[in-house]
């Protein structure tokens, strides 16, 4: 089945085609994901981080607050590294296309913003003479700089409305599955700063929406587990599953750069295991979230949910592997042409 996959692009609409039963162009190995969701206000949240005053908090940027109480935690951190589901390689060279068509070759420095455990990081490597992941949190960096990394790949705590980095050094900006947690308009300012002429922003995240394969079972396991994935989202519902939904359109609109475009419907397909689901499920802020606010429930219902897995496919074993197919939207954008003339300019 031929999908149709939709380009937004400012001013002009144009489409592409994906085929999801090939994954897109990027059938890389099967491999992880990751999520997207800010935390509730739970009061309970106060007690996982007694460090964090409320001046502290009130000196966060964006959505960084209740964010930083889940991905400061070193189990979610380690959680996050081994299950999350990641970006298909179709990502990666659409990223790579439009920064060549920009800015064209040789590519110098790149800068993950909100960089997590690193993954978004490492892939850049190969493509990059520099590579510098950047987080707020001191637990994802840690988790970074646990794995082994390129030679060219290195991490810092920083956050992304204050890159600490020169003016217009960098070729390119991305955030994985991150920017819904920024504030956008200092965010923007600060990518509008770091770029080189004809550098590029990439923010891409994916789709909270699953299509589950196996045998002829693949319609009653999909609802499970999309059914499982709403509950979350509805019962820890903020802005950013929200924003997860609508595929950031609404980034999209508020991204204060003319030249900018928004692909959707970049399907992917993997193989996994129920028990790697549940252990992405697990990963997901939106379970995090329900986990501290009630431990057991939340145990609970991981385990219903495997179980529901299992049942509905008649196996009895977790290392029994589905097919996973979910989207992804990654907004592309070329800050360059407003700005003044300064350092990096021979470029142009
Ligand atoms: C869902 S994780 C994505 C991690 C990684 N990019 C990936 O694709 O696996 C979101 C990350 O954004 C970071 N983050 C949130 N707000 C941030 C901010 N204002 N500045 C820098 N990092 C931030 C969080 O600490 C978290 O590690």
């Amino acid at each position: 089945m031929w999908l149709q996959c939709t380009v937004e692009v400012f001013p002009i609409d144009i489409a592409i085609v994906c085929d999801p039963n090939r994954g897109g162009a990027g059938d890389t190995a099967a491999n992880e994901e990751e999520s997207v969701s800010q935390t509730p206000a739970h009061p309970e949240l106060s007690d996982v981080d007694q460090s964090l005053s409320s001046s502290d908090a009130e000196e966060q940027p964006g959505n960084s607050v209740q964010m930083r109480f889940l991905f400061e935690r070193k189990e979610h951190s380690k959680l996050y590294e081994k299950y999350m589901i990641r970006e298909p390689e179709a990502v990666l060279r659409m990223i790579l296309s439009y920064l060549e068509d920009k800015k064209g070759k040789p590519f110098g420095m790149a800068v993950d913003v909100g960089c997590g455990t690193g993954h978004s990081t490492r892939i850049l490597a190969p493509y990059f003479e520099k590579v510098v992941g950047v987080d707020i949190s001191e637990s994802q960096i840690q988790e970074a700089e646990s794995v082994i990394s390129p030679s060219n790949v290195s991490y810092m705590i920083a956050k992304a409305e204050e890159l600490p980095f020169e003016e217009r050094s960098l070729d390119l900006v991305t955030a994985s599955v991150a920017a819904h947690w920024f504030d956008l308009d200092k965010f923007s300012e600060e990518v509008n700063r770091v770029l080189k002429p004809s550098g590029c922003l990439a923010m891409y995240c994916l789709d909270l929406q699953f299509s589950l394969v196996y045998k002829d079972c693949s319609e009653k396991l999909t609802d499970v587990f999309n059914e499982a994935i709403y509950f979350l989202s509805n019962e820890y519902k903020d802005e950013l599953s929200a924003i997860s939904y609508t595929r950031y359109k609404n980034i999209f609109d508020a991204l204060p750069f003319e030249d900018k475009t928004r692909v959707t419907d970049i399907y992917h397909k993997r193989q996994i295991s129920i028990a790697a689901l549940k252990g992405f499920v697990e990963s997901l802020c939106l379970y995090q979230s329900y986990y501290l606010a009630d431990p057991e429930a939340a145990q609970e219902f991981l385990q219903k949910l495997q179980g529901s897995l299992l049942k509905n496919t008649g196996e009895s074993s977790t290392d029994t592997e589905l097919e996973i197919c979910n989207s992804y939207t990654c907004i592309l954008a070329c800050p360059s042409p407003k700005r003044n003339k300064g350092p990096g300019d021979e470029t142009l």
